[in-house]
This record gives C-alpha cells, sequence and structure tokens, in this order.
C-alpha cells in the first residue's frame, strides 16, 4: 500500500489545517447539538430569541457535525491518504489552499446565515443559493486537486480508499447540483424547479445519497487506510474491499424513496426503495466484515491500542446501524419508527457510534506523523476519550430507541371504540426523561471531545521527534 520507494516531501499543511478545523467544528457543531438535545428537555431554553430557537440551531447542527466536522475530516484524511497511497505531492497547491479557505468559508455563512433563518427547508441542503454556488466552486476544485493527483500517481495501482474517496466526491457533486437546482428571487431567497411529490422524491434521493456517501463512502475510505495503518495489518481481503465497493455504489442510489413510505410518492417506488435498502444490508456488512478481520492476528492489539478500539468499536456501529436501517426501510417497520425518536437514535447510532469514533480514531494516527512528533501527548486521554464517547453513544443511542418506539406504540393505541387512547401531550410528557438521559450522553461525547481537543494541543506544543522515523503511534 504504502510504497518502499523514497517519499517526496507531501504537503501537509492542508491536511494540518483541515485536521485541527475538524476538531474545532466537531466541539462547535456538538455544542449547538447538546443545546437542541436541552431545548428538547426544556423548551424554555429557546429563550424566545428567534436566532435561538430550535427550529434554527437544529439546522446549524446538522450543517456543522455533517459539513463542517465530517467535512473537514474527510477533505483532510483524502489530501493525506491520496498524497501517500500515489507517492505524489498533492496537485495544484494554490487550489488545495482555496479549497480550504473556500470550505471555511461556507461554514461561516452557514452559521451565520441559518440562525438568522435563512433556509431552503431541504434537509441537508438548507443553505440559500449564493452559498450553494460557492459550495459547487470548493467541490469543483477538491475533484481537480484530488483526481488530478491520482492522475500523477507513481505506481499503476490505485488503492481502495481512493476509490471511495473518488466516489464520494463525484456523488456529492451530482447530489448538490440536482438537489438545489432552484430559481432566485432575492439575495437570500429562492424556490426549487421541482415541485410536489418530484420535489420530495429528488430530495430525498439527495438525502439518502448524502448518507450513502458523505456519510459512509467517504468513511469507508477512511477506514480502508488508517485501519491497515494502525493495525498494520493488510486489508483482510482486498477483492472483497472491491466487490463491495461497486455493490455499494450501485445499489445505494435507488434506496431514497425509503425516505417517502406512506406519503403521495407511487406506491411502487416506494417498494423500489424498500427492496434495494434490504440489498444495501449485503455490501455494507462487506465492508464491516472486511474491515474488522483485518485485524485477525492482531487482536491483542485491542486490549492496549486505544485508537484500535476506536476503529473496531465504530466499525461495530457501522454494522449496526446498517442493519437496523434496511429493518426500518421495511414499510410495516417504518409505519412504527417514521417521524419518531427511533430514526433519531438510528441516525446518531451512525453518526456518534460510526462517522465520529472512525475520524477520532483517524485523527490521532495522523497528528503526530502531520507535526513530526513521536506520539500523542497522552495515551491514557485516549483511553479515556474512547470510554467518553462510547459510554456517550449508548446513552444517546438507547434513550432515544426506548423513547421512539414508546412514541410510535402510543401514537397507534387505539380504544375498543375506534379513539386514540393517548393525546399527543400525554405521549409528550413521557418521553421527557428519555430526553434528559440523551443530553446526558451528548455532554460526555462532548467531554471526550474536549479531552482530544488538549491532547491535540499538547502534542502540537510538545517537542520534535528528531529520530526522522515516520512514527508509528505505540499503545501504552
Ligand atoms: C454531542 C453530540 C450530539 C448531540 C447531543 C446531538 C443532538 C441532536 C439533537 C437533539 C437532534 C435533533 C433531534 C430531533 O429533532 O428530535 C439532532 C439531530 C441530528 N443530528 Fe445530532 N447530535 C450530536 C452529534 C451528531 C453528530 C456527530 C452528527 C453527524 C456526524 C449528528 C447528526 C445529526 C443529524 C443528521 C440529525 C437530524 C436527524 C433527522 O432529521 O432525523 N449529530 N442531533
Ligand atoms: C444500509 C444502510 C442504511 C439504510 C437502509 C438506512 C435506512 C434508513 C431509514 C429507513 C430511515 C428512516 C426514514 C424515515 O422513516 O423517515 C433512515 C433515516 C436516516 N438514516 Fe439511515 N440507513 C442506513 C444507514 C445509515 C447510516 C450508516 C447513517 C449515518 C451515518 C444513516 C443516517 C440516517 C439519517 C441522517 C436519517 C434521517 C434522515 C431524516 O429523516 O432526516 N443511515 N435510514
Amino acid at each position: 500500500m504504502e510504497n518502499a520507494v523514497a517519499s517526496p516531501p507531501y504537503n501537509y499543511r492542508v491536511v494540518r489545517q483541515f485536521t485541527i478545523m475538524s476538531v474545532v467544528w466537531g466541539i462547535v457543531g456538538m455544542l449547538v447539538g447538546v443545546l437542541i438535545a436541552a431545548q428538547l428537555a426544556w423548551p424554555v431554553l429557546n429563550f424566545e430569541i428567534p436566532w435561538l430557537t430550535f427550529g434554527r440551531l437544529r439546522p446549524l447542527h446538522t450543517n456543522a457535525v455533517i459539513f463542517a466536522f465530517g467535512g473537514c475530516a474527510l477533505m483532510g484524511t483524502s489530501y493525506y491518504v491520496v498524497q501517500r497511497t500515489c507517492n505524489a505531492v498533492l496537485a495544484f497547491p494554490r487550489l488545495a489552499a482555496f479549497t480550504f479557505w473556500g470550505w471555511q468559508a461556507v461554514i461561516v455563512a452557514a452559521a451565520i446565515s441559518l440562525p438568522l433563518g435563512f433556509t431552503s427547508a431541504k434537509e441537508y441542503a438548507e443553505l440559500e443559493w449564493p452559498i450553494d454556488i460557492l459550495i459547487t466552486l470548493v467541490w469543483v476544485a477538491y475533484a481537480i486537486v484530488f483526481f488530478a493527483t491520482i492522475a500523477r500517481r507513481k505506481q499503476a495501482h490505485i488503492y481502495v480508499a481512493n476509490w471511495f474517496y473518488g466516489a464520494f466526491i463525484i456523488a456529492i457533486a451530482l447530489l448538490h447540483v440536482v438537489n438545489n437546482l432552484e430559481i432566485p428571487v432575492s439575495a437570500m431567497k429562492s424556490y426549487s424547479v421541482y415541485s410536489g411529490a418530484i420535489d420530495a422524491m429528488v430530495q430525498w434521493w439527495y438525502g439518502h445519497n448524502a448518507v450513502g456517501f458523505f456519510l459512509t463512502a467517504g468513511f469507508l475510505g477512511m477506514m480502508y487506510y488508517y485501519i491497515p495503518v494502525q493495525a498494520q495489518r493488510p486489508v483482510y481481503s482486498y477483492r472483497l474491499s472491491i466487490v463491495h465497493f461497486w455493490a455499494l455504489i450501485a445499489v445505494y442510489m435507488w434506496a431514497g424513496p425509503h425516505h417517502l413510505h406512506y406519503s403521495s410518492l407511487p406506491d411502487w417506488a416506494q417498494s423500489v426503495g424498500m427492496v434495494f435498502s434490504i440489498v444495501l444490508l449485503a455490501p455494507s456488512w462487506g465492508g464491516m466484515i472486511n474491515g474488522m478481520m483485518t485485524l485477525s492476528g492482531a487482536w491483542h492489539k485491542l486490549r492496549t491500542d486505544p485508537i484500535i478500539r476506536f476503529m473496531i468499536v465504530a466499525l461495530s456501529f457501522y454494522g449496526m446501524s446498517t442493519f437496523e436501517g434496511p429493518m426500518m426501510s421495511i414499510k410495516t417497520v417504518n409505519a412504527l419508527s417514521h417521524n419518531t425518536d427511533w430514526t433519531i437514535g438510528h441516525v446518531h447510532s451512525g453518526a456518534l457510534g460510526w462517522v465520529a469514533m472512525i475520524t477520532i480514531g483517524a485523527i490521532y494516527v495522523m497528528i503526530p506523523r502531520l507535526f513530526d512528533r513521536k506520539q500523542m501527548y497522552s495515551i491514557s486521554w485516549i483511553n479515556a476519550h474512547f470510554w467518553l464517547s462510547t459510554i456517550g453513544t449508548v446513552l444517546y443511542i438507547a434513550s432515544m430507541w426506548v423513547s421512539g418506539i414508546m412514541q410510535g406504540l402510543m401514537w397507534r393505541a387505539v380504544n375498543t371504540d375506534g379513539t386514540l387512547t393517548y393525546n399527543f401531550v400525554q405521549e409528550l410528557v413521557e418521553r421527557q426523561p428519555f430526553y434528559i438521559i440523551r443530553l446526558l450522553g451528548g455532554v460526555i461525547f462532548l467531554a471526550g471531545m474536549l479531552l482530544m481537543a488538549v491532547n491535540v494541543y499538547k502534542t502540537i506544543r510538545g517537542n520534535r521527534d528528531v529520530s526522522g522515523a515516520d512514527n508509528v503511534m505505540q499503545a501504552a
């Protein structure tokens, strides 16, 4: 995978910038997550100030964690991985710098415009048209830098992690442009060119593939590089990695309608979405098993290396959420889960358990290498962070499962005369304790992120490694 030939002086500057900002935006996004979780438990925390209300801060949370935290992590790691696996320096350094500053400008524009109430009202695509144009420019620049670096590679083979990153880049470009075709009516207001059920279908084709390509394919690329590096083992089955790559790409695109069950979308389209979602279990688990089995023969590392623990637990949550997702896409199951906290639990088992934990693992692998340090400042802090993340995630998702299933069952309970057994407020009151448990889970997860920030800061402030060796993190 990595070449024995002497490495060229890689462009780490942009990788460092993206990596640090991923930590920063992760903390900001999760802090907003904690605030909106508290607002759901105690609505008085909306303070009756428009820009602090749940409705405006919720999209701020989703945009910050997905596009700022996740986006910076994906762009940073992809630039790192593509250089090292292609044995080539990043192409067009100025354009690469533009992708960093341009992406930060998008994030700041989102952080200002969303609380002010500017939104196109499409979930995960809320940003208004001028920001959409900036995103397109940055993304095209990103694609040019990434693929030009691949074209300049010094070896014939393109390592599988790059296939996943490449698919993520191409698919997001396509999704972003098609879903955001809109007609501007003022500087910060536009209307979608689509209407009715077509608008809903395009939106959830986008929404589901944002999950499939932003929150999955990109992070699988991360997984395929950082797990073998940290475990010091080759990928378990390279053939499986190729097979599940193509299967994943082929199947994900069709699963979007599972977000629109029992809606005005034609019934056959809903069924297509359901069937493709069930099929999706196979390629998803192909990736999960391949990642896990990469550790075969080195399982003992789980006992000593907290970074490996982060990665393996991330894969376990990936496996769990990609089992749960297909089940929730079955129409009769969705009739219970839709619009309940069950969905929120599912989202965060993927978001906290998979996306955040694999990112955290990758950041811990990269930081000493990027800053020429022997290892992270404190290994025991990484271990503490691992437990905070795991406990935080479990508290979050378990509380939402219980709350969501209770919610679905209470909504559908009917008396013998056909009237509803519970009204909405009765059901809402039952949910409050679970909202407090979720908040606690979020606070614990956030505490782990703060610990990571201090650890990263101390590592960077510490002494340089003068041995010149390529640092391999040694677990305590
Ligand atoms: C401290 C950690 C976090 C906390 C406390 C938190 C809290 C929340 C809350 C309270 C909601 C609104 C739920 C509702 O409307 O009922 C939410 C939604 C959401 N969060 Fe988080 N979150 C956290 C981390 C993350 C991360 C790391 C990601 C992604 C990588 C993420 C992605 C999302 C998404 C996609 C939604 C929208 C779900 C939907 O519409 O079904 N969250 N979060
Ligand atoms: C095989 C894989 C998966 C399938 C088939 C799947 C299926 C589903 C289904 C059926 C829903 C509920 C739709 C509804 O009732 O409105 C859902 C919601 C969601 N899932 Fe998944 N899921 C999968 C994996 C994942 C992963 C790995 C993540 C995150 C990393 C994720 C993130 C989300 C989000 C953010 C939503 C909420 C969308 C919204 O309503 O705002 N899913 N998924």
